[in-house]
């Protein structure tokens, strides 16, 4: 059990926020506190449950404790290759989590099927091959108003060769990156930080348009830290600034050096993730002729109830 204890009584304002740049007092606050007793491996985030869709409350609160610590937990249900979407919605569910990102190769469901697919538009894009994904946060290139807090995963198949996560809070890169030089996450706070060019159609025509925005942002009203980025080079126009430049070269760095807050680990059949949308990745894999993977993903506008700084450190300052 992580305990927390709120650094003050007073209610939460809109400016009280440890990701504020000038307010260094609460930074370090919540920093020490975040950091001390945080999870070392990905066996401390496993919560044992019986079935997603009857969460007990002690089992919620299990998640719910991990969530804010390190904005996700992944739980071990006991429904084993039960492709029912009820599964993941009812574990959204259980965190307040109602309205699903329908990105437009979503189910009917609002849920994604992550699979091998080898025919028609999927078959263009990474996440439906088989091929590795690098580190990135979810709909980067979602419009500023259609931005992706809660990501939640649920593993309905394993494949059986392949296919691992590997987790890291993005709390943890914002403070590598503050304590080595705020001006880092100055840099990646600025609007033109990260522009995603258009997508062009096969007909020509712009079938998404090109979004420009920051990698860090901080949510005015509940003071919750966003990240917006992926670590591919293709299809990203970044800020052509000194400042910019390096701060990117110190993000990669702490995503690729042997980081003890970085988690790696295999989702197995009725398992699953939930997450404010942390930062992962996933390695290549290979199906077999009778094991084929089946992840399911749930994107959510919103974060996961409970886990907001301001619910869990209270106001600072
Ligand atoms: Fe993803």
């Amino acid at each position: 059990m992580i305990l927390m204890k709120p650094l003050s009584n007073r209610k939460t304002t809109v400016s009280a926020t440890p990701f504020d740049l000038n307010n260094d007092d609460f930074y370090r606050q919540w920093r020490d506190i975040k950091l001390t007793g945080y999870p070392q491996t990905l066996g401390e985030l496993v919560v044992e449950l019986n079935d997603p869709r009857k969460l007990t409350e002690s089992e919620h609160q299990k998640l719910l404790s991990l969530c804010q610590k390190t904005n996700m937990a992944v739980y071990a249900g006991k429904t084993g290759d039960d492709p029912d979407p009820e599964i993941p919605l009812l574990m959204g569910r259980a965190f307040k989590l109602l309205e699903l990102d329908h990105n437009w190769l979503a189910d009917k469901t609002g849920l994604t099927s992550l699979k091998v697919v080898n025919d028609g538009a999927r078959q263009n894009f990474i996440p439906y091959s088989n091929r590795a994904i690098n580190w990135h946060t979810d709909g980067y290139y979602n419009t500023e108003n259609k931005q992706i807090h809660g990501l939640n995963l649920h593993c309905v198949m394993p494949a059986p060769d392949g296919g691992e996560n590997q987790l890291m809070d993005h709390e943890i890169v914002y403070i590598k990156l503050r304590d080595e030089n705020p001006d880092y996450i100055r840099a990646l706070m600025a609007d033109d930080a990260m522009i995603i060019p258009p997508r062009i159609g096969k007909d020509g025509v712009i079938a998404r348009k090109e979004e420009k925005g920051p990698v860090f942002s901080v949510n005015p009203v509940s003071g919750d830290l966003h990240m917006r980025y992926t670590i591919r080079t293709q299809n990203v126009i970044w800020k052509n600034d000194p400042l910019t430049l390096e701060a990117l070269q110190r993000l990669e760095y702490w995503l690729e050096s042997d980081s003890k807050y970085s988690y790696q680990g295999k989702l197995e059949s009725g398992m699953g993730l939930v997450s404010n949308n942390v930062l992962h990745d996933r390695s290549a894999f290979e199906d077999s002729d009778n094991q084929k993977r089946l992840i399911y993903r749930a994107r959510y506008y919103a974060r996961l109830a409970g886990t907001s700084v301001s619910d869990v450190y209270g106001a600072g300052g």
